[in-house]
């Protein structure tokens, strides 16, 4: 069924005849056919909301960067959603939640998410998968609970997360029962991605960094730990920007493949993780320079993964920009230097 399926052995732990390369926010406003697309509608919301539309932004990078996964076109905020709080995004600054959560009855005021109110998600997987005709394999993702806890209780971004935090200190059975309900809430999301189509999984756990290391193991390990058990049939990576300290801890997860970081080490990241495949990790910035020094970067990276599972990728999302022909030569180059 599929023609090119390397992520997927190479996400099994395969060799495979060379490495497979995506970019995380591949879909996105790098590509001025994804703002035309945008541009049409009153806002990121109708996009997300549009399962036609969402799967044409999805394709977008396949067809233009010649990436060999299709990550589906959404949000990891649909789930504070569908749980009862609404977010709005806010024109060139990011997510907003005009409500946020401070205390024991704003949370008694949330559900778990029925799955089913995000079935404008499965059904733009459905719509890709029947476009993309078996040209590459989907990902599906969603937000590790941590990451979706700070929005809901920040409310946006933030510099120190303190408010997030400081709920883990003052209230932590408190915290415990709204990360098990977003947590809930995902696996039964990721569940139906999967039956919609998706072929893995990414968990992204954006603000992992912000945690001391007992606090992530407490708070956030132990619930991406639980989503990985829930879902067995399809190929799981968990990808936990800044939390170095807790590679060795994810030898323990039943996920395939770990995201790297670009202050994260290759060589270090194998040492404790013998059995993962490894996803990563060119500083996001490398693609502003010129394509010798891409070139020669890429080389670099490549070398420090070495001939073990690895897909290649950004070591972070791709920064809005970046000029979308330094990451197709990125892909051409990964695909060109990693062939035998
Ligand atoms: O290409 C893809 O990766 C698929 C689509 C995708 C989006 N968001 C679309 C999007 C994915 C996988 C995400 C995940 C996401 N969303 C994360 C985790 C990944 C990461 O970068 O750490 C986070 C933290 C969010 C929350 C979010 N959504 C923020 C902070 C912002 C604003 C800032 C920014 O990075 O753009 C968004 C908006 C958003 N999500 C855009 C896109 C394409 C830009 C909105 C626009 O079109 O104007």
């Amino acid at each position: 069924m599929l023609k090119n399926d390397l992520i997927l052995r190479a996400a099994r732990g395969e060799k495979t005849e060379r490495t497979p390369v995506w970019l995380m926010r591949q879909a996105g406003r790098i590509l001025p056919e994804y703002r035309a697309v945008r541009n049409s509608l009153s806002g990121f919301k109708e996009l997300v909301e549009t399962p036609e539309l969402a799967a044409e932004v999805t394709i977008q990078p396949v067809d233009i960067l010649g990436v060999d996964a299709a990550i589906i076109f959404s949000d990891i905020l649909v789930i504070p959603e569908a749980m009862g709080l609404t977010y709005e995004m806010v024109e060139k600054k990011g997510p907003h939640f005009p409500k946020t959560v401070e205390s024991k009855s704003d949370i008694d005021s949330l559900k778990v998410a029925d799955p089913d109110d995000l079935s404008y998600v499965y059904e733009a997987i459905k719509i890709t998968k029947k476009e993309l005709d078996g040209r590459v394999p989907i990902i599906g993702f969603a937000g590790a609970p941590w990451t979706i806890f700070s929005y809901m209780i920040e409310g946006g971004g933030s510099k120190t997360f303190s408010k997030a935090r400081r709920f883990l200190y003052t209230d932590p059975a408190m915290a415990n029962q709204l990360l098990e309900m977003i947590t809930s809430s995902t696996i039964g999301y990721l569940k139906k991605q999967v039956e919609a189509g998706a072929n893995m999984l990414q968990i992204f756990d954006s603000w992992a960094g912000v945690l001391p290391p007992e606090h992530y193991t407490q708070f956030s390990l132990k619930y991406i730990a639980k989503i990985c058990d829930a879902i067995t049939d399809v190929p799981i990576t968990v990808f936990a920007k800044g939390a170095w300290w807790a590679l060795p801890e994810m030898a323990n997860i039943n996920c395939r493949t770990v995201g790297l970081d670009w202050n994260m080490n290759p060589h270090e990241s194998r040492k404790v993780l013998p059995n993962k495949t490894l996803q990563g990790n060119l500083d996001p910035c490398a693609l502003y320079g010129s394509n010798e020094s891409i070139k020669e970067e890429t080389r670099n990276m490549l070398e420090a993964f070495g001939d073990q599972p690895h897909i290649a990728n950004l070591g972070h999302g791709v920064y809005p920009d970046t000029d979308p022909q330094k990451v197709k030569y990125f892909v051409d180059t990964v695909k060109e230097l990693s062939a035998h």
